[in-house]
């Protein structure tokens, strides 16, 4: 019995250590003014993994609302939203990486999905709670393969 309390404690302590470190995650985003200048990851973003991010119907699904040359490969572009050709001489870093982690903050009633955002919803499935489209990699991925556009 004593060997289980100990065991169950124990867990309950792991639980709460996984649970503050999954917070630490989320607020690790810090918005400042119009932007998010801190990476969301300490690895780089990888301009090959970002494009496939990019393509990806089930991940950024991009072109279905942006059209991009470099893709012309790629069948189906959308033009509900501008071109992404040039977006880098736009937006700094940071505010692109804010237009990707939660586009609402900078373009108001936006049709545009948050790629990040792990709150505002207010019914979600349960596995869908706490989960993001794209992952904070990804997200740093895409910025590095919009910055070669
Ligand atoms: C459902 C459609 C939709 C999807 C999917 C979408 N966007 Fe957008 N995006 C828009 C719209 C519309 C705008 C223009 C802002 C507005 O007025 O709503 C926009 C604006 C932007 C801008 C600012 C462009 C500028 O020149 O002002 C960037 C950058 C951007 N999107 C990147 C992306 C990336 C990268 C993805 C994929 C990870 C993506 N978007 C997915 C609809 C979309």
């Amino acid at each position: 019995m004593r060997e289980f309390v100990r065991l169950a404690s124990g867990l309950a302590v792991a639980g709460l250590w996984v649970a503050l470190a999954f917070q630490a995650e989320a607020s690790d985003v810090k918005i400042v003014d119009d932007g998010i200048p801190a990476p969301l990851t300490k690895t780089a973003g990888n301009v090959d993994a970002g494009r496939k991010a990019v393509i990806n119907r089930k991940q950024g699904n991009c072109l279905a609302c942006h059209a991009v040359s470099s893709l012309d490969n790629q069948p189906f572009h959308g033009e509900v939203g501008p071109s992404l050709d040039g977006v880098s001489e736009r937006y700094s870093d940071a505010q692109l990486r804010l237009i990707l982690v939660d586009s609402k903050k900078i373009f108001d009633g936006t049709i545009m999905p948050a790629f990040y955002r792990k709150d505002g919803y207010s019914r979600v499935a349960k596995k869908f709670d706490g989960k993001t489209i794209l992952s904070a990699q990804q997200i740093e991925d895409v910025l590095a393969f919009l910055k070669t556009q």
